[in-house]
């Protein structure tokens, strides 16, 4: 997400903080700031847009310094601006922070800083973090303000702080987010990312969790919380920068797959307590209004739209009112009927979809109230949905939407749980028992990956390397899981792919399979288990070469398959996040074995923006 420079040695720290804030911008981010100090005072220059505006800015400044912090913002709290943007200060304008992460008791401890008499600036949780510092700084020691300060942190966090009392130090500490430190003659490096640092060296050490650091430009001392020393092994990058970006990931594509489980758990931490309550305060929809609901429209493009396929079982089997889910290209044109009290939930990546805004202009036109689920801050759909539930995917580089899908996936269960609360359709303590489930999944999704090997064979074989025509087959929500399946397959692989709803065979697909065509049967969900098994052995029969995704406990479908990927089981609700592991690895693979352009697919852009 956001990106981290700090840099303190003997050169300019200026041009050294600009050129290494450049190489992290392929993460994606929406404002940008510098904190240095320039005749023994902290200054802050930061703005919104790109880093070329921060140039602007500097350039017409003749700023001479050994020692600064750099920050590239992508908005979380609040929306992408100037005074959002990071560094924050307290209110002495002393203490400089930059961070990355999320702090979940932001509101509580802002609060409490402004009875004290602190005044805020902005609309983040970072801020907070500069005032605790200046809490606690009565000493005037940096280190020990910044231990205090974060011992009253919940969520996650890598800062780098700087206090102008304390000239030659950076103060550094991770928890949960990335944080590097580059080590070299004579001045030494802290960033979010190693490519930031691989121009001016290949030496870092990777802090760990609960690492404190000072940084001088003679050197690094390391300690935990506790303040006791620990020692971190330094680690020689052999990546060039474009491997280090993708984190030692060949392409995005996997890195973003790999990164489902900590989207997951993003996308749930704050709105769900560590004793299974939900905290939804943030849709700004009264408990009338969501009892009063009586038709939802799930509108969204592409995998969103496939996500919102999801969302619509979800929705009637829990609020059992009716929920028709539309591509927004359709949606636009169709004239539908609203009716007082429906709601229109919008679901984009970008949030800047031209289609996925048109529809929602055209529901909000009918008199209905937008909820946006949207992963890009400040983005269009964003700024004006009447309400909105982010997703905290982070920046989705690649073409091919992966990670954003499994957070819109978590979004959805927990607006729809959240309502059938409000309700009274499931009780607080049945929806604990659901959210203690979906707690699981990112260990689930990474047991997935401990079968990576098996999957990347499989792309190997001939009859897949070799097919024109893939099928997907499910039902129920196993059928939408094979809609977002086949869509990534034909995406990135190039190879003609569609999803049957199995039921729907004898009514035409099955004419399509002979003899050796892959099928990726989806068998997952209990109730609908014998039928599905009977779909199986008519495909088998026509000779398909299937591949069952089935749980790990159904040993009976795994014998009527080919090959089998077994699924971690969880309740049956949230078994597609589970069930789209294996769809994306196999695309992935396949689609490296035939050579394609992983990441940057023909003929299709990363957000579509024109009709
Ligand atoms: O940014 P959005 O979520 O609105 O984008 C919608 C689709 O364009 C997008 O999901 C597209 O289908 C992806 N390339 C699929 O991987």
């Amino acid at each position: 997400m956001c990106g981290i420079v700090g840099y303190i040695g003997e050169k300019q720290a200026l041009p050294i903080i600009i050129d290494a804030l450049k190489r992290l911008e392929y993460r994606g981010y929406d404002s940008a700031g510098v904190a240095v100090l320039v005749d023994g005072s902290v200054e802050i220059i930061k703005t919104a847009g790109k880093i070329r505006a921060l140039e602007e800015l500097l350039s017409s400044r003749s700023i001479s310094t050994t020692m600064g912090v750099g920050h590239t913002r992508w908005a979380t709290h609040g929306e992408p601006s100037t005074a959002n943007a990071h560094p924050h200060c307290d209110c002495s304008g002393r203490v400089a922070i930059a961070h990355n992460g999320i702090i979940e008791n932001y509101l509580s401890l802002r609060e409490e800083l402004q009875a004290k008499g602190h005044r805020f600036t902005s609309e983040t949780d970072t801020e907070v973090i500069a005032h605790l510092v200046e809490e606690n700084l009565r000493d005037g020691n940096l280190e020990s303000a910044l231990r205090s300060a974060i011992r009253r942190l919940q969520g996650s966090y890598a800062i780098v702080a700087m206090n102008q009392e304390e000239p030659e130090r950076l103060l550094v500490a991770r928890k949960d987010s990335p944080l590097v430190i580059g080590l070299s003659e004579g001045a030494n490096f802290v960033a979010s990312d190693i490519p930031a640092v691989l121009p001016y060296t290949r030496r870092v050490y990777i802090l760990e969790d609960e690492d404190i650091g000072i940084v001088t430009r003679e050197g690094i001392t390391l300690s935990n919380e506790g303040g006791d020393p620990v020692s971190r092994e330094e680690f020689a990058v052999t990546w060039d920068a474009e491997e280090a970006e993708k984190g030692g990931y060949e392409h995005f594509m996997l890195k973003e797959i790999h990164e489902i489980p900590r989207a997951i758990r993003d996308t749930m931490r704050t709105r769900v307590t560590d004793d299974n309550r939900l905290n939804l305060e943030e849709i700004k929809l009264s408990e009338e209004e969501i009892r009063s609901l009586d038709r939802i429209f799930i509108i969204a493009c592409g995998t969103a739209y496939y996500a919102g396929c999801v969302g619509k079982s979800i929705f009637e089997r829990l609020l059992r009112i009716p929920v028709e889910v539309d591509i927004a290209s359709e949606f636009r044109y169709r004239n539908p009927i609203f009716s007082e009290n429906s709601l229109a939930i919008i679901i984009s990546q970008s949030g800047e979809t031209a289609d996925t805004i048109a529809a929602m202009r055209e529901a909000r036109r009918g008199g209905v109230k937008a909820l946006g689920i949207v992963n890009a801050i400040g983005s269009s759909i964003y700024r004006e949905a009447d309400c909105i539930i982010p997703t905290w995917a982070g920046p989705e580089i690649c073409v091919a939407s992966t990670k954003a899908y499994t957070s819109q996936l978590i979004a959805l269960y927990l607006i729809a749980l959240h309502f059938a609360q409000v309700r009274g359709r499931l009780s607080v303590e049945e929806v604990a028992c659901l959210l203690a489930e979906m707690k699981h999944l990112p260990e689930q999704v990474q047991r997935i990956f401990d079968r990576e090997d098996k999957i990347a064979a499989l792309a190997e074989q001939e009859e897949l390397k070799q097919c024109r025509d893939f099928f997907f087959l499910g039902r129920g929500l196993d059928y939408s899981a094979s809609l977002e399946g086949a869509l990534k397959l034909k995406e990135i692989s190039y190879i003609h792919s569609e999803a049957a709803a199995a039921g729907e065979l004898k009514h035409g697909p099955l004419a399509l399979i002979t003899k050796g065509m892959p099928v990726m049967a989806i068998c997952v969900q209990q109730e609908l288990r014998g039928k599905m098994l009977s779909n199986i052995k008519e495909v088998a029969a026509r000779g398909a070469h299937i591949i069952g995704l089935v749980k790990e406990s159904d040993s009976e479908t795994e014998k009527a398959v080919a090959e089998v990927i077994r699924i971690p089981e969880n309740d049956e609700l949230f078994m597609p996040v589970l069930t789209i592991i294996p769809t994306y690895l196999l695309t992935y693979y396949l689609s490296k074995a035939l050579g394609r352009e992983i990441d940057q697919p023909r003929n299709l852009a990363k957000s579509v923006t024109v009709e």
